[in-house]
């Protein structure tokens, strides 16, 4: 058997198998590996490519990650944060355009304390019974997850960023990744539909790290996984770092479609910021879902994660349409239900 169908059946290879796994790689077997991650997800989810409509609710952060725009010591960045109104309407206007899922994505703002949120999931759940509500708010104690999943939030995406700890602790100012893990370990005994991820060419990073996260996430067995090109932000100290590639990232989500055959695996921004096909590539690749903004456009250039950010200028119908155009080009179809993971599905009316 060759490496590629040795990726998708157990049992998962050791570290020294990914890295006879990456040596073994050349052009034909690259392509190979990707026509047959495209063939995994067709079988699971067809053409179907899943909408997520984002809402960057608030940009203040108190932690201080080395890679990331608005990290508590940028002085550079203006903060802002909507008020439950606010995410509300930008709700309405999803809801309007078709989207069945929110994400509520922003830094770990002390603002929003467990009760704003449990009190902004109930009123979304309640004013939209039909939706999906997605938490990407960082790291809490496991108790705050259980109220977050009681107050009717679905998933939870919290990205490990590095399996590695040197690596996490290199790019988190020495603290240990041993927190970040086990949240996702609770998250998953919690209940929610769970979505963990990394950065693809975080300065440091080695061929090994990556290995790492691929057998973190072979065990985790999370239900949805955001990769995406690190890409430099200029009030960083990373600055100057090179930005992750096009073909790496490709790469990736096709061998992490292999791995987790039905994950839910968004082609991300940041992929489109570094390449104006690169969503399109992800797709491509093996990716099934996009996220388009849904945040006000007043706000939107504030969430500066990283420098040249598509979509800052362009309100939620516009990038609506212009992602289902990009979709249909590429030879997909827009699905604009729930869209839980299969395990999941039969639970909700979808
Ligand atoms: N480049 C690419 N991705 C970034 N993120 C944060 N900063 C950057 C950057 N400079 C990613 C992190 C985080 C997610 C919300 O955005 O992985 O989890
Ligand atoms: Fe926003 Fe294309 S998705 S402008």
């Amino acid at each position: 058997m060759n490496w590629i169908d040795r990726l998708a059946r157990p049992p998962a290879l050791s570290h020294q198998e990914w890295r006879d796994f990456f040596a073994s790689l050349n052009d034909e077997n690259k392509n190979e590996l990707k026509q047959k991650a495209i063939g995994a997800r067709r079988d699971h989810y067809g053409t179907d490519v899943y909408m997520r409509g984002l809402i960057e609710f608030t940009n203040y952060c108190k932690r201080n990650c080395s890679y990331c725009g608005i990290q508590r010591s940028n002085q550079e960045v203006q903060r802002y944060r909507l008020s439950e109104d606010d995410i509300l309407s930008c709700c309405d206007q999803g809801y309007w355009l078709g989207y069945r899922t929110f994400v509520l994505q922003g830094g770990e703002d002390p603002f929003f304390t467990e009760e704003r949120i449990v009190r902004l999931v109930e009123r979304i759940k309640k004013t939209y019974p039909d939706c999906a509500v997605t938490l990407s708010v960082g790291e809490w104690p496991k108790s705050s997850y259980q109220a977050f999943f009681h107050a009717g939030a679905d998933r939870y995406l919290l990205r490990h960023e590095a399996a590695s700890d040197k690596l996490y602790r290199s790019l988190h100012n020495g603290e240990s990744n041993a927190n970040r893990l086990q949240a996702l370990w609770d998250l998953k005994e919690v209940g929610f539909q769970i979505g963990a991820g990394f950065m693809v060419g975080a300065p440091g990073q080695t061929l090994d790290d990556l290995i790492e996260d691929l057998i973190f996430l072979q065990k985790l067995q999370p239900h949805m996984v955001g990769i995406g090109p690190f890409l430099p932000q200029s009030d960083t100290t990373l600055a100057d770092a090179e930005p992750g590639t096009l073909e790496w990232t490709c790469l990736l989500l096709s061998i992490i479609r292999l791995i987790l055959p039905e994950v839910l695996l968004p082609a991300t921004t940041a992929l489109g910021s570094l390449d104006p096909k690169g969503r399109e590539q992800g797709l491509l690749a093996g990716a099934n879902v996009v996220m388009p903004n849904l945040s006000p456009t007043n706000v939107r250039d504030l969430y500066a994660l990283y420098d040249g950010k598509i979509c800052t200028g362009d309100e939620a119908a516009h990038c609506r349409q212009c992602i289902e155009k990009r979709i249909a080009s590429t030879g997909f179809r827009v699905n604009m239900t729930r869209g839980d993971h299969p395990t999941r599905r039969s639970i909700h009316a979808n």
